[in-house]
C-alpha cells in the first residue's frame, strides 16, 4: 500500500525523503513524489511509475529546504498518472498532503469544498482532505484544523501535512494505516509508514496509535489524541539490522530472502522454543484449556500458511479449526465468543481485512493471537498475546521467508495448544527434534538451485499451471500457485489433488503444466493416482518428492527431491522448490521480481 515519509530537521529534507521512499518501495510503485518547503514556499515534484524514473527529476531540480514530505502510490482512487500523484494540494496552496488509505465520504466531502469555492484538479480521495484541511485551517492552527478533519472524515488514513502558513511544522496523523515517528536526535525528526524508512537514520521510534495525531517541529514533537488529551510517547528500539533490509550482492531481495530462510527458522525456532516455557505460552496453554474452536486469521500468502496451519492445530488439539480470509470474515456475522482462539497471521501486521475482522472477533470476547512478523505493528499490539516470527525485515513484494517463518511458528504453536489436550511429551519431543533439523534440510534444498533453474527455464513459456497437493500440502499447492502468479504473471491454480478430476482436468493440453507436491507421507498414493490421471491425458508434470524415491522416474516428466521429515513439517521443505522456480521464472521472462505489477507488500485498505 501506499507510504509515507516526511523529515523536520537540519539536514536537506530531499535525499532523506528519498531514500525513505528507497526503502519501502515495496508498499507500492504506481508514483512518487515530494514537497520540501523552503520557509517562504514549497515545491512539489511528482512523477507516475517506478521510483527509478523520479529520482534523476528530484536529483537535477533545484530543490531546497529542510522540512518535507515524501509518498510512492498504490493507486486506489484515480489511474496512476502524475496529476493523481502525491503530495496534493490545496487549490489556494496553502496544504500539501501525503495520505495512505481511503477517505470513504470524499464525495460530499467534495461537493461541500466545492461550493465553498475549492477547486479540483485530480481524481483522488486525497485532494478532497488537501482542501478541506485548507478551509479549516483559515481560522484555526494546522494541528487543530487536522484533528477537526480527522472528526469528520470516514475510513483510513496516515497522513503526514504541510502548510505554508506553519512552515516549520509537519502533523501527521493516522486511523486504519500505520505510522512511526523516528526521532534521529532533540532537533531532527522522520515520520514514516514503515519502520525500514528510518532504519538509515535512527531506530529510536514512537509508534503512532489509533487516531492520535502528531507535531514535529524542529526543536519537539508531541503527540496528541484525537480529543486533544497529550499522550505520553513510548519510545522503543527497533531491533533489526539495517542490512537486513540490503540486497547483501544477489540480484534481487526475493532471491536473498529465500537464501535466508534457513536462518529465519534458526531464529524462529530459538526465539519462541525458548519462551515455549515462559509465561507467554504458559498463559496461552492456560487461557487454552476453555476454547472450543479455532480460527486463523489472514490473507494471501498468510493465509496459505493458515491453510497448513489448520491441519497441524487440529491433529494435534482435535479442536475444530478454520482458516478464515480477512476481507469475509466479518461480514459474515462470524460466530464468535470467549470459548473461541482466534489467530491472525500477519507479516506486516497491518493489513486492513485481517485487523477489521480481527476487531471484530475481539468485541465478540475471542482470546486473540497474532503470529506476526513486524513487531510494533497494529496487530502485533491488539492481540492479547503476539507470537513473533522473527524472519527480519521481508523487502520483496512475493512473501518467502516470512512465510516460512509463520509455518515454523504455526507448528510450534500447534504444539503448545496440543500440550494441554495432552500431547504426549515424546510426541512433543519428536516434533521439536524434526523442527531443528529443518534449517540444514532448507540449506540441502537450496543447493539444489540449479537443478530447479534449469526445470524453470523449460516451463518458463507456458501460459498455465496447476498445483497440485493434498492434506498438509494443500496450502502449499495454494502458495506455489500464489508464487508463480505474483512474480512471473503465469496463471496458476492452486488445487486439491483429489479435485483434479472433478472439474480442471478438462483445461489440460500442451500450454500446460502441472506441479504435484507429493512427498512420501500418509496420502502419496493418492496423489500417485493423480499423477496417472494428468499422464494419461498428456499432461506435463513436474513433482516435488522425498529424496530416495526412485517410483516417479517412469511417470513425471522432472522430479525434484527434498529431504525426509515428518509429514506436518514438509510444507516447510516442499515450498522451497516452488519459491525457486517462481522466482527463477520470472527473471527467464525478465521481469521486475521484487516490484510485481499491480500488487503491494502491505495492504492498508480493505
Ligand atoms: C499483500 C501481499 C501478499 C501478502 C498479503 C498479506 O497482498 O502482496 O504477499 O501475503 O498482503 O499480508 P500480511 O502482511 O498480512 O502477511
Amino acid at each position: 500500500m501506499c507510504g509515507i515519509v516526511g523529515y523536520i530537521g537540519e539536514k536537506q529534507a530531499k535525499n532523506i525523503l528519498l531514500e525513505g521512499m528507497r526503502r519501502m518501495e515495496y508498499r507500492g510503485y504506481d508514483s512518487a513524489g515530494i514537497a520540501v518547503s523552503d520557509g517562504n514556499s514549497v515545491t512539489v515534484l511528482k512523477k507516475a511509475g517506478k521510483l527509478d524514473g523520479f529520482i534523476p527529476i528530484v536529483e537535477s531540480a533545484d530543490v531546497k529546504g529542510i522540512v518535507g514530505i515524501g509518498h510512492i502510490r498504490w493507486a486506489t482512487h484515480g489511474v496512476p498518472n502524475d496529476t493523481n500523484a502525491h503530495p496534493h494540494r490545496s487549490s489556494d496552496g496553502t496544504i500539501y498532503v501525503v495520505h495512505n488509505g481511503i477517505v470513504e465520504n470524499w464525495q460530499p466531502l467534495k461537493e461541500q469544498l466545492t461550493r465553498s469555492g475549492y477547486s479540483f484538479f485530480s481524481q483522488t480521495d486525497t485532494e478532497v482532505l488537501a482542501n478541506y484541511i485548507s478551509m479549516h485551517h483559515q481560522r484555526l492552527p494546522l494541528e487543530e484544523a487536522v484533528r477537526l478533519v480527522m472528526k469528520e472524515i470516514k475510513g483510513t488514513y496516515g497522513i503526514a501535512v504541510i502548510s505554508t502558513k506553519e512552515s516549520g511544522t509537519i502533523v501527521a496523523a493516522r486511523s486504519g494505516s500505520p505510522l512511526i515517528i523516528g526521532i534521529i536526535n532533540d532537533d531532527e525528526y522522520m515520520i514514516a509508514s514503515d519502520a525500514t524508512s528510518l532504519l538509515p537514520y535512527t531506530r529510536t521510534v514512537v509508534y503512532l496509535k489509533e487516531r492520535e495525531i502528531a507535531i514535529l517541529s524542529r526543536k519537539s514533537f508531541s503527540v496528541k489524541s484525537i480529543s486533544n488529551k497529550i499522550i505520553v510517547p513510548q519510545r522503543t528500539q527497533i531491533s533489526w539490522d539495517i542490512k537486513e533490509a540490503e540486497k547483501g550482492g544477489f540480484q534481487h531481495f526475493m532471491l536473498k530472502e529465500i537464501m535466508e530462510q534457513p536462518e529465519v527458522i534458526e531464529n524462529c525456532l530459538r526465539a519462541n522454543l525458548s519462551i515455549i516455557n515462559d509465561g507467554r505460552f504458559i498463559n496461552i496453554q492456560r487461557k487454552f484449556k476453555n476454547i472450543d474452536r479455532i480460527v486463523l486469521l489472514a490473507c494471501g500468502s498468510a493465509a496459505y500458511a493458515g491453510i497448513v496451519g489448520e491441519y497441524m492445530i487440529e491433529e494435534y488439539t482435535r479442536i475444530p479449526t478454520k482458516v478464515e480470509i480477512g476481507s469475509e470474515f466479518r461480514y459474515r456475522k462470524p460466530i464468535i465468543n470467549k470459548n473461541t482462539c482466534v489467530v491472525a497471521i500477519s507479516q506486516s501486521g497491518e493489513t486492513a481485512d485481517t485487523i477489521a475482522s480481527l476487531y471484530e472477533a475481539k468485541q465478540r470476547g475471542a482470546l486473540t493471537l497474532g503470529i506476526v512478523n513486524v513487531i510494533g505493528s497494529t496487530i502485533a499490539r491488539d492481540v492479547d498475546t503476539v507470537i513473533p516470527i522473527n524472519a527480519g525485515p521481508e523487502i520483496a513484494v512475493a512473501s518467502t521467508k516470512a512465510f516460512v517463518g509463520m509455518l515454523a511458528t504455526l507448528a510450534l504453536l500447534a504444539v503448545c495448544m496440543g500440550r494441554s489436550r495432552g500431547m504426549s511429551k515424546e510426541m512433543e519431543k519428536s516434533i521439536i527434534k524434526e523442527l531443528l533439523l529443518l534449517p540444514n534440510n532448507v540449506s540441502k534444498i537450496l543447493k539444489r538451485g540449479e537443478c530447479i533453474k534449469k526445470i524453470a527455464e523449460i516451463y518458463a513459456h507456458y501460459d498455465h499451471a496447476y498445483f497440485l497437493g493434498r492434506k498438509y500440502n494443500y496450502g502449499i499447492a495454494r502458495e506455489g500457485a500464489q508464487k508463480l502468479k505474483e512474480v512471473s504473471y503465469v496463471h496458476a491454480e492452486g488445487y486439491h489433488s483429489g479435485e483434479l478430476k472433478h472439474g480442471p482436468l478438462a483445461t489440460v493440453d500442451e500450454r500446460f503444466f502441472s506441479f504435484f507436491i507429493m512427498p512420501e507421507d500418509s496420502v502419496y498414493e493418492k496423489n500417485v493416482s493423480n499423477l496417472e490421471e494428468l499422464k494419461a491425458r498428456n499432461g506435463n508434470a513436474i513433482a516435488i518428492t522425498t529424496e530416495g524415491n526412485k517410483k516417479l522416474s517412469l511417470t513425471a516428466d522432472d522430479i525434484i527431491t527434498i529431504p525426509k521429515t515428518i509429514e506436518t513439517l514438509y510444507p516447510i521443505l516442499t515450498v522451497v522448490p516452488l519459491q525457486l522456480f517462481a522466482y527463477y521464472t520470472a527473471v527467464f521472462k525478465g521481469l521486475d521480481v521484487d516490484k510485481p505489477r499491480n500488487l503491494a507488500k502491505s495492504v492498508t485498505v480493505e
